[in-house]
């Protein structure tokens, strides 16, 4: 079983032999944020604790298996919000003490990646990963389970961060990752926004091309929202794909694998794909935002690897992939 508590949505999954989901259960708090414009930390936190038990509930129900069928128990430890991430850790830890499971402490970035473990494999080490998110833009080199290098990090904003900014800049809604794909259908990449390179590093930034698009916006220079949208989106997604298929060659890794939100981006998806010298792996939409099915499939490669945690696990809000 996985359990994730990390940031606004309280989820409960059960997968078997770490790829094949038997239940994947989301109870989403976006509906309750949306009325402060952003996730309440204390809010959140109350709300995982009215809905964790029911959320475990139904994914048992799902399955449709006991509690005795269950070979162990993963949740995610960090980073996310502390208040949030305790009570996800604290029911794990009843869990595994009341059924004497063995219980798995999973980094919620190494879950994103992990999802790409529930399409049915066809992963070959070594791998660069792609993990952009709301919060994390991170090019890791993982040379078997368990064993990450983060060689870039974005230096300013994550990729999702920036779509949700340059939709408020554009007017087009939150989440806005989703909303500037859909404007962007209609579109061209005209504008000619900046591409931050960074010579000589994996690194990214995402603040210049974001500035370059305020400014436009501040200059009524942008006459088409469609070609606006399409032209943040080619800027991002250019530089992300171009620095992943060089770390790609550079590493001469098996597979690329794409993970975390951004990732259900379908030009990011289609351009990588078309340009990488090795077989891409994505997860489907619904397993590249926040879910426990990837928790689950992430620590079932921790429990057959012997780490184990005991009762002594803890949150860490700013836990690091390496
Ligand atoms: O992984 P995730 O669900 O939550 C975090 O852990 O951050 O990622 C959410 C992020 C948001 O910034 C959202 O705008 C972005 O992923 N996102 C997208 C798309 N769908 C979600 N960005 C670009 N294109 C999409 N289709
Ligand atoms: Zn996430």
């Amino acid at each position: 079983m996985g359990i994730e508590t990390s940031c606004d949505e309280t989820a409960a999954a059960v997968v078997e032999d770490g790829g094949v989901i038997l239940s994947n259960q989301v109870a989403s708090q976006v509906e309750i944020h949306a009325r402060y414009g952003g996730v309440v930390p204390e809010v959140a936190s109350r709300q995982h604790v009215l809905a964790a038990v029911p959320v475990i509930e139904q994914a048992m129900a799902e399955a449709g298996i006991g509690w005795g069928d269950l070979d162990g128990i993963a949740v995610t430890i960090g980073p996310g919000l502390a208040g949030s991430l305790l009570v996800g850790v604290n029911v794990a830890k009843a869990l595994s003490l009341a059924r004497s499971l063995p219980l798995a402490g999973v980094n919620h970035l190494e879950g994103h990646i992990y999802a790409n473990w529930l399409n049915g494999g066809g992963v070959v080490f070594p791998v660069v990963c792609l993990i952009v998110s709301g919060g994390h833009s991170d090019l890791v080199l993982m040379r078997g389970h368990g064993d990450y290098v983060v060689v870039g990090r974005t230096r300013d904003d994550a990729a999702g961060e920036a779509f949700d900014k340059a939709a408020r800049i554009l007017g087009l809604g939150y989440p806005g990752g989703p909303a500037i794909e859909r404007a962007a259908r209609d579109g061209a990449d005209c504008l000619k926004l900046p591409r931050a390179w960074l010579p000589g590093s994996y690194d990214f930034s995402f603040s210049g091309v974001k500035t370059a698009l305020l400014r436009l916006e501040q200059g009524a220079k942008i006459s088409s929202l469609a070609d606006a949208a399409a032209s943040f989106q080619a800027a991002v997604v250019e530089v992300l794909v171009t620095k992943t298929v060089a770390a790609a060659r550079e590493y001469r890794v098996g597979s690329i694998l794409l993970a975390g939100g951004v990732a259900a981006n379908q030009c990011l998806r289609e351009r990588l794909t078309q340009e990488s010298p090795v077989p891409v792996l994505v997860p489907e939409p619904w397993l590249c935002t926040d879910n426990a099915a990837m928790i689950a499939a992430a620590g079932y490669y921790h429990l057959q690897a012997g780490r184990v945690d005991g009762p002594g696990l803890d949150v860490i809000p700013g836990l690091k992939l390496a």
